[in-house]
């Protein structure tokens, strides 16, 4: 199986990883300012995969991965023979993803560096596209999800994980959207909603489908 790749604004293309150390340390910067310290104990990741209730060997596209917390987790979830696009416009980031897939073997993981307004995903192939903390930095969302149902499969998800604003450091800086929102420019871009959980405190986790 191949390793996983940075594919510049294309899914499947390999492209030279810049790692040197600053982009290496530049990365995990921003993977620890992401994550904060102590994530694993308010993020309840095991709780959040076991909810998306994702099948071994299904293709996932994680819509802004960062530092990779979901996409590891996700790549153990759809197994070797599953996929997991890694999608995110920051190229440090996304290089730092492809190379600890390459070192660890997460042979299901492939990088994908976007373009704001497009996650360069290949039609008709993803079961689900997971977003977690990174919905707010996206722009007129109602139409770049429109776009993003030509990448479902027949029965593909969309999963949303957002702050919701509880939490003051994301208020004071704006890394929040309120759920009606999410919900109506979901429904503006043709989805409706699947489900509501309400695992994580101050974080929406809305799954929606297509509309016919
Ligand atoms: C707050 S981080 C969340 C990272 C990760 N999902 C997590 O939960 O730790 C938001 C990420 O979204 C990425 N991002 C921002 N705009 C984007 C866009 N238009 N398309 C894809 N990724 C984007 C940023 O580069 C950043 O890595």
């Amino acid at each position: 199986m191949a390793t996983s790749t940075r594919s510049e604004g294309r899914a499947g293309s390999a492209a030279p990883l810049h790692t040197g150390w600053r982009a290496g340390w530049r990365a995990w910067l921003k993977g620890a300012a992401y994550s904060g310290w102590g994530r694993d104990r308010w993020q309840r990741p095991a709780e959040v995969i076991a909810a998306l209730e994702i099948q071994p060997g299904v293709c996932i596209a994680e819509l802004g991965s960062g530092g990779g917390y979901f996409t590891f987790r996700l790549a153990e979830a759809v197994g070797p023979l599953g996929k997991v696009y890694a999608v995110d416009v920051d190229p440090d980031l996304v290089d730092d993803v492809a190379a600890r897939a390459r070192r660890f073997g997460a042979n299901a993981i492939e990088t994908i560096l976007a373009d704001p307004e497009d996650p360069h995903l290949p039609a008709a192939a993803v079961d689900l596209v997971f977003t977690s903390n990174a919905y707010h930095h996206l722009s007129a969302r109602a139409d770049y999800f429109r776009r993003l149902r030509g990448c479902l499969k027949p029965g593909g998800r969309v999963a949303i994980i957002d702050s919701n604003g509880g939490a003051w450091f994301n208020k004071l800086f704006g890394h929040w959207t309120a759920r009606s929102v999410i919900e109506s420019e979901m429904r503006a871009a043709g989805y409706r909603l699947e489900r509501a959980l309400d695992l994580v405190p101050a974080q929406h986790f809305l799954i929606f489908t297509p509309t016919e």
